[in-house]
């Protein structure tokens, strides 16, 4: 009797929401339970009282987190269950789907097959997701791992590819290593957003990926200004282009020069939250990586006198085919307006700007190789651009 009228509270509250679980006898750990099915010891939870216990995020052993969930839930989500939370109450629920998927739970991760050992690829893999509720506005996508296929010499991802669609932020084309980026795609009303993963079959090479999808609801804190691709906050950062590494793409260019790293038809914003008391924000060459800031030009061509230095930089009317925009920006080195908002080159003027909000743009056209345009495009890598935000 006593059991039934859990039961059905149970339920009620599992149909309800997921924000609070309902604790039952079902969550004893077996070691607690008698012979004859009773919990041992005093009774905590007397006649008729429910406890109830966030759904919060819950760590584990591996290299998901969970959410904190009744034994029960986790089953119908057929999730994994990575150890107790809430006082034992719970369960930390781990719910992980690969290709040919649907989820609408929120923080499902999505891996490759048979993540974290090597995929060899296959047909396209996808994943559905559906909002867990209407007052989700945001989908916030982790790369807690991404190694995928390097683009082409001149940048297009035609080996392997990610592809976001169905959302109201537009997402290029991305591929190669992008551990550790986040995006942050609005959801267009009720329409479901598809991620899809393009991966050639090519046994030799060891690709795999993990991505965490977080549904943020539309008054969370962590929500990026709408159209944001990229949301920073902190008051300082290292912000990379995608597929930034220090290593050239092994694959050659069209026009048979060491390829690039850099992505080609990319077009995007990054925003970074203007922290209290902070009103500018500067951004340099991260400090010690020659290659970070390799936008056009010959990389190969270049020594380290120019490789990464000032003499490297190229601003304004001469940056037409890649190129981060930064508005209205002085050098902090002069305090002297740029006179620009544009810059490209392989090297990177440490600059400030005031305006508002904090946004840097970044644009490449369709082609990252080296073509008969000068100055020729040889081994660019992207950018690696630390932020530091300027107090009042
Ligand atoms: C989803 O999980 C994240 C991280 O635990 C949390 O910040 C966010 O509020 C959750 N979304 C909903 C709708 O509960
Ligand atoms: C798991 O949660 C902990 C604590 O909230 C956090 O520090 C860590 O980054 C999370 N890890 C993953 C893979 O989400
Ligand atoms: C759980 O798995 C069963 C059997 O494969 C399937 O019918 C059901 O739809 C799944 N439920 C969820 C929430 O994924």
């Amino acid at each position: 009797m006593e059991y039934k009228v859990f039961s059905v509270i149970l339920v009620a509250f599992f149909v309800a929401a997921f924000a609070v679980s309902v604790y039952d006898e079902e969550d004893l750990e077996d070691n607690e339970i008698d012979e004859y099915g009773h919990r041992k010891g005093k009774i905590l939870f007397p006649f008729v009282s429910i406890v109830r216990f966030a759904n919060t995020e819950c760590s584990s052993a591996n290299t998901m987190n969970g959410t904190c969930l009744a034994r029960r839930e986790c089953n119908n989500l057929n999730g994994t269950i990575a150890g107790t939370c809430a006082s034992r109450r719970g369960r930390c629920c781990i719910v992980s789907r690969t290709c040919g998927s649907t989820t609408n739970v929120n923080n499902t991760y999505f891996t490759s097959p048979g993540y974290p050992a090597a995929y060899a690829g296959g047909a396209a893999c996808s994943i559905i997701v559906n909002r867990c509720n209407s007052n989700i506005c945001q989908l916030r996508i982790d790369f807690l791992d991404m190694v995928i296929a390097q683009p082409d010499g001149d940048g297009n991802c035609v080996t392997d590819s990610v592809s976001v669609t169905g959302g109201n932020t537009i997402v290029p084309l991305i591929c190669g290593d992008n551990t550790g980026q986040t995006i942050f795609v609005d959801f267009n009303g009720d329409t479901a957003i598809t991620i899809t993963i393009t991966a050639t079959l090519a046994s030799t090479f060891s690709r795999r990926w993990n991505l965490r999808l977080v549904q943020l609801g539309c008054d969370c804190p962590g929500v990026a200004p709408n159209g944001c691709l990229q949301y920073y906050t902190g008051t300082t950062g290292t912000i990379t282009s995608f597929n930034y590494g220090t290593a050239a793409n092994q694959a050659l260019s069209a026009s048979l020069v060491t390829g690039t790293r850099q992505i080609a038809n990319l077009d995007y914003g990054i925003c970074i939250r203007m922290e209290a008391g902070y009103c500018g924000i500067q951004y340099a060459q991260t400090a010690n990586d020659i290659y970070s800031f390799t936008v056009t030009g010959d990389v190969e061509g270049a020594d380290n006198t120019v490789l990464g230095t000032t003499v490297g930089a190229v601003n304004g009317a001469s940056c037409v085919t890649d190129f981060v925009v930064i508005p209205n920006p002085t050098v902090v080195a002069t305090g002297a307006s740029a006179g620009t908002d544009r810059f490209c080159g392989i090297g990177f003027v440490t600059v400030q700007s005031g305006a508002k909000p904090f946004v840097l743009y970044v644009v490449t056209d369709a082609n990252e190789g080296a073509t008969a345009t000068t100055p020729p495009d040889v081994a660019n890598r992207g950018f690696s651009l630390t932020y530091t935000q300027v107090a009042c």
